[in-house]
């Protein structure tokens, strides 16, 4: 039986794609059983819609409160009932209640190698750092912001030319390869944590 993902996006959704052009092949292991996104209009939404799968949209604007915004966040995922919660380019961090609930099979995909260059920003401070690699993480998450256990990083250079939007599809390409080799890893064979070392069987 497939996996269910629930998967989370802010922005253009363009990892979700690769996923759920992915989930096509039975022999994946997965299927998108639903998007949610933190604002109204995102690109990622759309993408859901035009594959037949279900989206909610909740910003954050539109709750009372942090809190409530994440309780809110919590009951629309578990709707769902996911086996894996997939943060792909979700530009927020989740809160108390939804780790509580998700906590250990959350992951999330940052365009750095962590623990270098956290945060929004990303390729932006590796430019103004001036490294010569970066690339792209994909960890277990956890309350602090990009501290969660590694589950997989691949290597992008740095071109002397690149501005931080050219940096950024350069990652983004290997992000979207490396985020599908590793979902469908988890979706087949799970993981287990030993302090911080993620393994695959
Ligand atoms: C991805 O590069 C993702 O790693 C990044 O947003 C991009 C989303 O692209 N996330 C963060 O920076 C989180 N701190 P997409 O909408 O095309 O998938």
């Amino acid at each position: 039986m497939s996996a269910r993902l629930v998967v989370l996006v802010s922005g253009a959704g363009s990892n979700l794609q690769a996923l759920l052009d992915a989930c096509t092949d039975p022999a994946y292991g997965a299927a998108v059983v639903a998007v949610g996104a933190d604002r109204v209009g995102a690109g990622g939404v759309e993408r859901a819609r035009s594959a037949g799968v279900p989206a909610f949209e909740l910003p954050l604007e539109a709750a009372s409160s942090r809190a409530d915004w994440d309780a809110a966040l919590t009951e629309r995922v578990a709707a769902h009932a996911p086996d894996l919660v997939v943060s792909a380019g979700f530009l927020k961090l989740a809160g108390e209640t939804f780790l509580a609930r998700f906590g250990g099979r959350f992951v999330n995909t940052h365009p750095a190698l962590l623990p270098s260059f956290p945060g929004m920003h990303a390729p932006r401070d590796a430019l103004a750092y001036g490294v010569k690699v970066t690339g792209a993480t994909l960890f277990v998450v956890d309350a602090g912001v990009d501290t969660g256990p590694i589950v997989a990083q691949v290597a992008v250079p740095v071109a002397d030319d690149d501005d931080k939007a050219t940096l950024h599809e350069r990652i983004k390409v290997a992000e979207r390869e490396m985020l599908v080799e590793y979902v469908g890893r988890i979706a087949r064979s799970g993981f287990t944590l030993d302090g911080r070392k993620v393994t695959i069987p």
